[in-house]
């Protein structure tokens, strides 16, 4: 150890000694690396932490739950089923015996990833599923389809930034008895599992989300409305599945009513006043592909006639929603 490093007056292993073993750093380089780290600190978004231990106990879904909880996704051929915290693999292992889909599980003990994987084997799937020992915030989801979670609630909410995410919108996520804070499921259903805690039988609650695609921002498009080209500028608030927007339409304002995401899939409505004066109906509905929305929009002017036209939405970096419409509030 360096000579000029050791604190020759402190006791051998005291915090004096330990803390004199630190490099002295000059003071005012440490006033700046002090500045510079409380510039970063204030910048950087926070990140979750990765907890390297044990967060739910192991108490395995009833096999009932396991096939309610497939049915309710949906699961099928063209199916990646990952059960996050995997246990003796029977969700997983459920998905590909009874609808052939494929997947992986991933639990954080090692005695379970063994024995999940012994019985896949068993049961005839073993060429389709893996299990893995690992953390499930360290999970890589990218390939997945179906999401399965029955950990406690607090373990839930903390992967819920992870889930929106990584997964892509339209993945099915369903969970065993517990659910995301306020992020609502778009399903569920209670029923009497008489296999549950070891054959004693009791309610089962299974939910179910598909995860929205991103339409937070500024999207703009043009529709030809009563003979012209009209522009709309709106503005979208998302939380979840649901939103909120407004639009600017010349130099009119209004709300969308009822903004609804399932997956990659928006429908919202709005009533609006479109030059010279006559208010229309419009009830838009799309599929949502990164900046774009492609989709139709039924346009009815009141006392005329409904007409359905192709609806293509693009999103902006700025908004003209504020620009001054030249008219004053009287
Ligand atoms: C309630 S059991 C569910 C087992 C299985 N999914 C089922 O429904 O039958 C929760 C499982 O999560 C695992 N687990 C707990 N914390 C974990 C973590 N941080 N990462 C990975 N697995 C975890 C436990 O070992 C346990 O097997």
């Amino acid at each position: 150890m360096p000579h000029q490093l050791c604190n020759d007056h402190a006791k051998p292993g005291s915090a004096t000694a330990v803390a004199d073993r630190i490099p002295r750093v000059p003071r005012g380089a440490a006033v700046l690396a002090t500045a510079v780290l409380l510039l970063l600190g204030s910048m950087a978004a926070p990140l979750p932490l990765h907890a390297q231990e044990r967060f739910s106990l192991y108490v395995p879904s009833p096999q009932s739950v396991a096939e309610a909880m497939a049915k309710m996704a949906g699961v099928g051929k063209s199916d990646v089923v990952v059960d996050l915290g995997s246990g003796d693999g029977r969700i997983v292992t459920t998905a590909a015996r009874l609808h052939g889909a494929r997947g992986f599980g991933v639990d954080i003990n090692p005695e379970l990833v063994d024995l999940a994987s012994s019985i896949a084997k068993k049961s005839g799937v073993g060429d389709r599923v893996t299990f893995i020992q690992q953390n499930v915030f360290d999970a890589d989801l990218r390939k997945a389809t179906v999401v399965n979670i029955y950990l406690f609630p607090e373990l839930m909410r903390m992967l819920r930034p992870k889930l929106l995410n990584e997964l892509q919108p339209g993945t099915r996520i369903v969970s065993h008895d517990f659910n995301f804070g306020t992020w609502e499921p778009d399903e569920q259903l209670t029923f009497f599992a008489p296999d549950k805690f070891g054959g004693a039988g009791a309610d089962a609650r299974i939910s179910l989300w598909i995860v929205p695609a991103k339409i937070h921002g500024y999207w703009n498009w043009s529709l030809p409305v009563g003979g012209r080209v009209v522009n709309y500028a709106s503005i979208v608030e998302q939380r979840f599945q649901v939103g909120e927007g407004i639009v600017r339409v010349g130099n009119r304002r209004g709300l969308f009513t009822d903004l609804k995401l399932r997956g990659e899939q928006v429908s919202f409505g709005l009533r609006i006043t479109i030059d010279p004066g006559v208010l229309v109906t419009h009830e838009f509905r799309g599929t949502v592909k990164g900046d774009s929305i492609e989709g139709t929009v039924r346009v009815t002017p009141d006392g005329g006639k409904a007409a359905d036209l192709p609806w293509r939405a693009a999103r902006t970096s700025g908004t003209t929603y504020f620009q001054p419409t030249g008219l004053a509030v009287k």
